[in-house]
């Protein structure tokens, strides 16, 4: 039977963190997987993480399962932070969340619902997007579509063509939105570009399936929260993949939530088993271990007081990274990289080709995605001036950016 396989390509992201991992070169600089490092280079644990599940080890009494729907006080605690309990479809009940391995876990359960409830709908995603969207989106048989959204050559949104695009979708289609902090290009709407796309899905009957990987990442966690409280809050019907791999730093804990919205309380209850249906075919249960930190951070309000702290300390340090970048892009003669500044998140667009990204790993050993996608808390502020200097050998100055 095996003998029909022939080996896949490796994974895009993950095989450039394996790469990462084997060079030996001292002078290596890792803009590749999307994981927060402090200046020296770690990922850390966050003390409120420490703490969290310091507690939980001292008072676990069982590993006996949890439930399909995972730890309760985690779903619950998750719709608060990010719907708030005074949200009209929280207040409405017709909300359900279900924790989900990752974030990746919640964009494939919803997935599956979609093909459940609708298989003829497509699925618009951003062009370009999350190198693992398609995979995860695709693999439920969904059709997928395109819509315009970044042109990496100008560092500019292309919001007319999306709505342009978006037009033409048919009723029931659902649109993949990034919530904020934009993967790749670190572009987010602005919000009247937000009442916009708003106006679009209630006029056309499209689906807003938002995926917020990255709360806190942008300008903090209430103002990252508005986008998808507004979108919730103007549809009947919606969904939500949450992640919190990388702003509670759980990240091989796979720690998410799926929130569905429905029309009404019966509708959402149907939702529910069938996402708990789906969950139960694919992996059974979610994993407690990350959830139950994760809960246990939330839940208690000087935890929770803490997380902010730290959270908004990484915000911080990517914001100063993404300056001292520019500045030292500036200075070493490869062109205006100011839109570096008003990016945000994790990750920017370089602008460059595959095969420059390409010579940069070779002779420069500075590991990026292929589209030129930088994790820019891979910057330190002792590797900028030779990142920015490896840059400028390799794009020249020359139209650029
Ligand atoms: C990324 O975008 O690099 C991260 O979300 C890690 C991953 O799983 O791709």
């Amino acid at each position: 039977m095996f003998s029909e396989l022939s080996t896949l390509r490796e994974d895009p992201i993950l095989g450039l963190m394996a790469r990462y991992r084997g060079d030996a070169d001292p002078r290596k600089v890792d803009l590749g997987v999307g994981v927060y490092r402090d200046p020296s280079g770690n990922t850390p644990v966050l003390e409120c993480v420490r703490r969290a599940e310091g507690a939980l080890l001292a008072a676990q009494t069982t590993k006996t399962y949890v439930a399909p729907a995972g730890r309760a006080e985690f779903n619950v605690a998750v719709t608060g932070l990010v719907l708030e309990d005074t949200h009209p479809a929280v207040l409405g009940r017709r909300t359900v969340t279900v924790q989900t391995p990752g974030g990746c876990g919640a964009l494939r359960v919803g997935a599956e619902l979609v093909r459940a409830a609708a298989p003829q709908a497509r699925v618009w995603v951003s062009d370009p997007t999350w190198g693992n969207h398609v995979p995860l989106l695709g693999s439920s048989g969904l059709a997928l579509q395109r819509y315009p959204y970044y042109d990496a050559a100008t560092h500019a949104l292309q919001f007319g063509a999306m709505i342009d695009c978006l037009q033409g979708a048919a009723s029931g289609d659902v649109v993949l939105l990034h919530a904020c902090c934009h993967n790749p290009t670190g572009a987010d709407l602005s919000a009247v570009q937000w009442d916009e796309v708003i106006s679009l899905m209630q006029r056309r009957g499209l689906i807003p399936f938002l995926d917020l990987a990255y709360l806190g990442f942008g300008a903090g966690i209430e103002a990252d929260a508005v986008a998808v409280r507004r979108v919730l809050a103007s549809v009947p019907e919606a969904l939500l993949a949450v992640s919190f791999s990388k702003n509670l730093g759980l990240y091989r804990e796979r720690v998410g939530a799926l929130i569905c919205v429905a029309a009404d309380p019966a509708r959402a209850e149907a939702v529910r088993s069938h996402v708990l249906q789906i969950g139960r075919s694919i992996y059974s249960m979610p994993p407690d271990h990350g959830a139950a930190i994760a809960a246990g951070v939330l839940g208690d309000a000087d935890l929770r007081a803490l997380w902010q702290r730290e959270l908004d300390a990484m915000r911080g340090r990517i914001t100063g990274m993404r300056a001292l970048l520019a500045e030292q892009l500036g200075a070493a003669g490869a062109g205006d990289f100011g839109f570096l500044r008003t990016q945000r998140g994790m990750f920017s667009l370089l602008g460059a080709t595959a095969a420059e990204v390409a010579r940069l790993r070779e002779e420069h050993h500075v590991y990026m995605t292929a589209d030129g996608r930088m994790n820019l808390a891979g910057v330190m502020p002792d590797n900028a001036g030779i990142l920015a200097a490896a840059i400028a050998a390799v794009l020249g100055s020359a139209n650029r950016p």
